[in-house]
Order: C-alpha cells, then sequence, then structure tokens
C-alpha cells in the first residue's frame, strides 16, 4: 500500500533520513520505532507532503505521491495525526472532528463519520460541545486520532499517539487501533516504547539517526539479539 525508496530529507544542511526504504502492506499495523531525533516523524511528514524529499521515491496505492499537496494526498486516502495531537483548543470537540472531513468525498459522509467515530470514542459523544482544551491528555489524542478518521482514510498514519498517557488509555487507543484495523484501515504508528509497539504490531522499522537499522515481523524483531540488548537491556 506504501512503498518508500531512497528517502533522504534535508532540513538545510541538516540530512535527517538517509536512503530510508519501507513498506507497509494493506491490511497491516506497522510501527516505526527509533530514539528522539531519529527521523520518525520527518519520514510520515514527507509522505504527508508535509515536507519535501531530497531525494527518493513514495508510492501509495501503486502511484507515486511524492511532491503532491498535502490535502491531494488526504484525498487518496491517506491521513496523519501528527505529534501534540494539534487541535483547534478553542473549537468544541466536534468542530473539530468536522474539520478532519473537509475534502469532497469525506464531506459527503460527515454525518455517517461522526457516528463511526463517536462509536469508536464515546466520551467524545458525552464531549462534543466541550471546548478542546479542556480535555483531558487521552481525550484529547482520541480526538486527534478520531478527527483523522473523519476524512475515511484506508491509511493511517499516527505520531506517538501514547506519549504521555496513563495505561488505561493507552489500552484504550489500542484497542481501537486494532478494531479500525480489524475494519480495513491500514495502520502506521510512531513509537519509542519498542515492547508496546511490537506487542501491537504486524511488524516494525527500526530508525537510527535517520537510518533503517533493522525491520521485520513483529515477533522477531522482539526476540533479535540487537532490539533486546539496546532496547530491552536483556
Ligand atoms: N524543521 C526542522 N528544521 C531543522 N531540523 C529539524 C527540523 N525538524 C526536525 N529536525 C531535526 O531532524 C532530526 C529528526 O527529527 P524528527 O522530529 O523527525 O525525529 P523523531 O524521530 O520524530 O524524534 P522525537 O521522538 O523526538 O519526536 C532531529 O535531529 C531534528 O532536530
Ligand atoms: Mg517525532
Amino acid at each position: 500500500m506504501l512503498r518508500i525508496r531512497d528517502l533522504e530529507v534535508k532540513y538545510g544542511d541538516f540530512q535527517a533520513l538517509w536512503g530510508v526504504s519501507l513498506e507497509v502492506h494493506e491490511g497491516e499495523v506497522v510501527c516505526l520505532l527509533g530514539p528522539n531525533g531519529a527521523g520518525k516523524s520527518t519520514l510520515i511528514s514527507a509522505v504527508s507532503g508535509l515536507i519535501k524529499p531530497h531525494k527518493g521515491r513514495i508510492e501509495f496505492r501503486g502511484e507515486p505521491i511524492d511532491g503532491l499537496p498535502t490535502h491531494e494526498i488526504v484525498t487518496r486516502g491517506l491521513s496523519q495525526v501528527m505529534e501534540q495531537r494539534r487541535l483547534f483548543p478553542y473549537l468544541s470537540v466536534e468542530k473539530n472532528l468536522v474539520l478532519g472531513s473537509f475534502q469532497k468525498p469525506a464531506r459527503a459522509r460527515r454525518a455517517e463519520s461522526l457516528e463511526w467515530v463517536f462509536e469508536l470514542f464515546p466520551i467524545l459523544r458525552e464531549r462534543r460541545n466541550q471546548l478542546a482544551y479542556s480535555l483531558s491528555g487521552g481525550e484529547q489524542q482520541m480526538a486527534a486520532i478520531a478527527r483523522g478518521l473523519m476524512s475515511r482514510p484506508k491509511f493511517l498514519m499516527v505520531d506517538e499517539p501514547f506519549l504521555g498517557l496513563a495505561p488505561l488509555v493507552v489500552q484504550t487507543i489500542l484497542n481501537i487501533i486494532q478494531r479500525i484495523n480489524g475494519e480495513g484501515v491500514t495502520v502506521l504508528f510512531i513509537e519509542q516504547n519498542v515492547q508496546l509497539a511490537l506487542g501491537a504490531s504486524h511488524r516494525g522499522y527500526l530508525l537510527e539517526s535517520g537510518h533503517l537499522v533493522a525491520g521485520g515481523a513483529a515477533k522477531e524483531l522482539l526476540e533479535s539479539e540487537m532490539v533486546r540488548k539496546v532496547y530491552l537491556g536483556i
């Protein structure tokens, strides 16, 4: 579904990604692992068209998307939930959600999509008229994911969905990821906790200082000597 070949991204003189190639197949949940500054957010922002690659190729559903504007990429079925949630603090939860469905095909399904995300996250239905800033961290993350889903993506990329959340909320969001995946949404998410991420994924990739250093089935990665030594300390 997503194929990235030899991707390089530069910020001025600083090169953040070096020849990164990876694939995500339809129906998968894949995690992108790596320490702070590894280039994880850079990678998914390049896929979304928010950052222009210096080199490389990005294909979505068999067609090149590098160079396309973000709204065009969203229309093709790819949606990104950014780091830090990025809600509009002084708009209601419902208005924030509706903003996720402004592209044409999604707009026609707005009411149905709202119903879908309220069913996925019942707490958001309760909070629909509340201003976004007044939500708890967990509720904000749920609202950010729900907004991403309002565009009815076939492919959802989520940047650190579990950051700073209590275990119970982490579990709620994990369940949602499994559920939407079961409903046909392919998922790529970023996470630094190796065990948590691989436990929730079919496959994973490990990025370090802009280089892809490992990739494979979640179970194999968890058992690999390198991951065990460096990331799990065992
Ligand atoms: N707009 C920018 N201008 C210059 N350098 C940047 C910019 N954005 C990111 N970088 C640098 O690129 C590298 C990769 O950043 P990126 O945000 O992709 O990492 P990350 O893996 O998502 O890290 P984190 O886990 O902290 O979110 C870092 O060294 C960062 O300082
Ligand atoms: Mg990041």
